[in-house]
């Protein structure tokens, strides 16, 4: 075996995409504000802005496609979207959302009353943006190695017991509905929670009637990383890992938009009677019948089909090394980046990379934008601006400053993350040259979106 595994696929169909001239690049990036969210796709050469529904399906999904089933209500497409989800997860309940932050909104409405306490494994930006619009407080509990670049300890995603134990001492569980787990912490580079900590989370929880509820979006990038990488897991499938997790929870929010592998789509998962019909009564209202939610019969299949395909061992194999060849090759340069290497994305540490541009310059944004203007390769800032400001208006400046490269699943080559690693390089070299970014627009919710910007000098 190389060291990184080659494609456990071949290529069926090809999208061409447009090169670029830097003429071209210098006005995209300053008509876009400096913000790489607000490019047009057209103008981008390789695009890592996001693993988001931007996977490429499979010939079984798009198949799947033209058995797109329709009909308004009791679709054939759902009872196996349905069938799927209570089978790979192992929980009782389903019900589809247009993506994942239908499902945390419709999570939110029905757990949080106003003034209660959310404890997470770091924030995620919509999953923060909906509790708190519930009228709940997140509060962090990931471990401090999260919040360090530099720790390379093998599960950075774990939860803090203490952190948890002291919130629950200090407001009272009955101010806390629940826990959110995400598996794997995007903020935090993708990184993965060890099954040991998800056993200690569940006793802890249960000791107290909260419940845990998973951020499951990348729950199979997490469950390779048990594999690989926690005693007693080595001989396991991807799948039996997969639902050891999941048991460990009493419901899970998805966007299927990541590892189900299809462009748009999502679910909220639950155990427990009651809530399934609190939530079903709000996706009438915000999603679609309970039956589709958003989706179309065919997103449904192809959701379905991708479910399975994602728990294929060689698929996700190479997809996790896809990311670590990205993330050797740049560390081998000497340009510092979060780790260890994520499932999803390879982070750039941009306060350390542009260490002469000041925190209220926005370092990773004028990184993002200056890797676009190089080479066409659009990523993004996930630093203080996706962090937004706290309730009295002040930037939050998360220890973690970073630009992520993202890999979408199933398109991209090596030689793309060549190119890739070429530009970081390349920029890494120069990096004296660059000057910090000012807004000229911000948004008061989830900012980084549609923020604009321009050069300070
Ligand atoms: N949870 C996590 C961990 C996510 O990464 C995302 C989306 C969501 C929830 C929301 O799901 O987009 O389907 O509504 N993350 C995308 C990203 C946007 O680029 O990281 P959604």
């Amino acid at each position: 075996m190389t060291k990184y595994p080659p494609e456990p696929y071949r290529i069926k169909m090809v999208e061409p995409i447009r090169m670029t001239t830097r003429e071209d690049r210098e006005r995209a990036i300053k008509k876009a504000g400096y913000n790489t969210f607000l490019l047009d796709s057209e103008d981008v050469y390789i695009d890592l802005l996001t693993d988001s529904g931007t996977s490429a399906m499979s010939d079984n999904q798009w198949s799947g496609l033209m058995q797109g089933d329709e009909a308004y209500a009791g679709s054939k497409n759902w009872h196996n979207l349905r069938d799927t989800v209570q089978k790979v997860f192992g929980y009782k309940y389903v019900v589809p959302t247009h993506q994942g932050r239908g499902a945390e909104n419709i999570l939110s409405k029905i757990m949080i009353k106003e003034g209660d306490y959310i404890p997470g494994n770091m924030y995620f930006t919509t999953t923060r943006a909906h509790q708190e619009l519930a009228g709940g407080n997140f509060r962090d509990v990931i471990i401090n190695e999260a919040h360090d670049p530099n720790s390379n300890h093998p599960f950075k995603g774990n939860v803090d017991l203490e952190k948890y134990q002291n919130l629950i001492n200090e407001v009272g569980p009955e101010k806390i509905p629940y826990i959110a787990v995400g598996v794997t912490v995007n903020m935090a580079g993708g990184q993965p929670v060890s099954m040991e900590n998800l056993k200690q989370v569940r006793d802890i929880s249960k000791k107290h009637g909260i419940k845990v509820i998973f951020d499951a979006t990348r729950c199979v990038e997490n469950s390779y990383f048990i594999k690989e990488r926690e005693k007693g897991y080595e001989d396991k499938s991807i799948s039996e890992i997969l639902k050891e997790m999941m048991s460990l929870g009493d419901g899970a929010t998805m966007s299927g938009k990541k590892d189900p592998l299809v462009n748009i789509g999502g679910f909220l998962a639950l155990n427990d009677k009651s809530l399934y019909q609190k939530a079903t009564q709000l996706v009438v209202v915000y999603e679609g019948m309970p039956s589709y939610g958003g989706m179309s019969g065919r997103d449904m299949e192809a959701m379905a089909r991708g479910i399975y395909e994602s728990l294929d061992y060689h698929y996700i194999e190479h997809r996790v090394n896809q990311l670590q060849y990205l993330g050797d090759k740049l560390d081998e340069a000497g340009i510092p980046i979060v780790k260890p290497v994520g499932g999803h994305a390879v982070y750039l540490d941009a306060s350390k990379f542009l260490s002469h541009i000041p925190r209220e310059e926005f370092p990773a944004q004028t990184l993002a934008a200056n890797i676009y203007l190089d080479s066409g390769v659009r990523c993004m800032e996930r630093g203080a601006v996706s962090a937004g400001r706290d309730k009295d208006g002040n930037n939050i400046y998360p220890n973690l400053e970073t630009v992520r490269l993202t890999v979408p699943r199933r398109v991209y080559t090596y030689a793309h993350l060549d190119v890739v690693a070429d530009s970081v390089i390349k920029l890494y070299e120069k990096r004296d040259q660059l000057v910090g970014l000012r807004f000229t627009y911000e948004a008061p919710v989830l900012r980084f979106f549609t923020a604009r910007f321009e050069p300070v000098k």
